[in-house]
């Protein structure tokens, strides 16, 4: 067994130490709320956050640990780095909509080498090694065939600043409803990847993003032969706040309509607070 192959292992260890929680504290764990009023924390993340930090720590003391969370990772600055969304879909989880999982990427000298994601309801098990290939519950997936926007079925998300962008984003959605078969919005991002993975979407673009949300799936997609990046089409940089993954064929299409769209959605968003300001003129009056 290879080094990667053991830190597999372990990684699966912690993955399944979060599912149980998550399994234990659905539809029983108290809500709370965080950046703002749609931005939720349940103690299902962190229960599930101190059960992958003690799985990984006991294993690697010395390898640090970034989390959601932030409660109980390491300080240590390694070149060996976790990058951990405990409870990735804690919207859908406080609603109990089964759609949610536990995302656990690692990454050595900068560079992720293995992305690990357990949907724990659903009983499927994503992982990614680099170059060795993506699996779910341990059969190879690969990117769907689809070649054309309008033959494609998309994921996409919006972040927790959705109210106060909402036409900036929604522009994005407008216009990949128009070209496509249709536009999911699952709840996670993480997930979102992992079903570009494995073909159940063609591909996927979200806005402000945070590592933990990409670390692991977007190993998956390219280890399952599609490809991600940022949204101009230059390599992903997991902490630029967007991404775009894709099966490979779409994935100029995906960037030229970003990039076309881009204008107006900007145009929209100052439209919009424009409004708001008069508004709030009109109200002082
Ligand atoms: C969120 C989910 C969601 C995405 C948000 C993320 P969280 O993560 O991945 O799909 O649209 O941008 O913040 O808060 O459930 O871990
Ligand atoms: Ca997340
Ligand atoms: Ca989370």
């Amino acid at each position: 067994m290879d080094r990667l192959e053991a830190i597999e292992r372990v990684a699966i260890r912690a993955a399944r130490a979060a599912g149980r929680i998550h399994l234990k504290r659905l539809s029983h764990t108290n809500i709370s709320r965080k950046s703002n009023a749609i931005d939720l924390v349940t103690e299902a993340d962190h229960e599930s956050e101190a059960a992958v930090i003690d799985v990984l720590q006991r294993a690697f003391p010395d390898h640090t640990i970034l989390t959601e969370e932030g409660r109980g990772g390491t300080e240590a600055v390694s070149e060996h780095r976790w990058i951990i969304d405990p409870l990735d879909g804690t919207t859908n989880f406080a609603h109990t909509f089964p759609q949610f999982c536990v995302s656990i990427g690692y990454e050595r000298r900068g560079r992720i080498q293995l992305g690990v994601i357990l949907d724990v309801f659903k009983k499927e098990l994503f992982v990614a090694r680099r170059g060795a290939g993506a699996s779910l519950n341990r059969k190879p997936i690969g990117v769907s065939h689809v070649r054309t926007l309008d033959m494609s079925l998309l994921a996409t998300g919006f972040p927790y600043d959705r109210r106060e962008r909402r036409r900036f984003y929604l522009c994005f959605w407008e216009a990949f409803m128009l070209r496509t078969h249709g536009v999911r919005r699952t709840g996670s991002a993480a997930l979102d990847l992992a079903w570009v993975a494995c073909g159940r979407v063609d591909a996927f673009w979200e806005f402000g993003l945070k590592p933990w949300d990409v670390a692991a799936g977007s190993l998956l997609v390219e280890e399952a032969g599609g490809h991600v990046s940022n949204m101009d089409g230059t390599m992903l940089d997991i902490s630029a706040a967007q991404i775009v993954a894709s099966n490979g064929r779409l994935h100029q299409q995906m960037i030229e309509t970003i990039a076309a769209i881009r204008p107006e959605a900007e145009r929209r968003h100052v439209e919009m607070l424009r409004e708001g300001q008069l508004e709030q003129h009109a109200g002082h009056d």
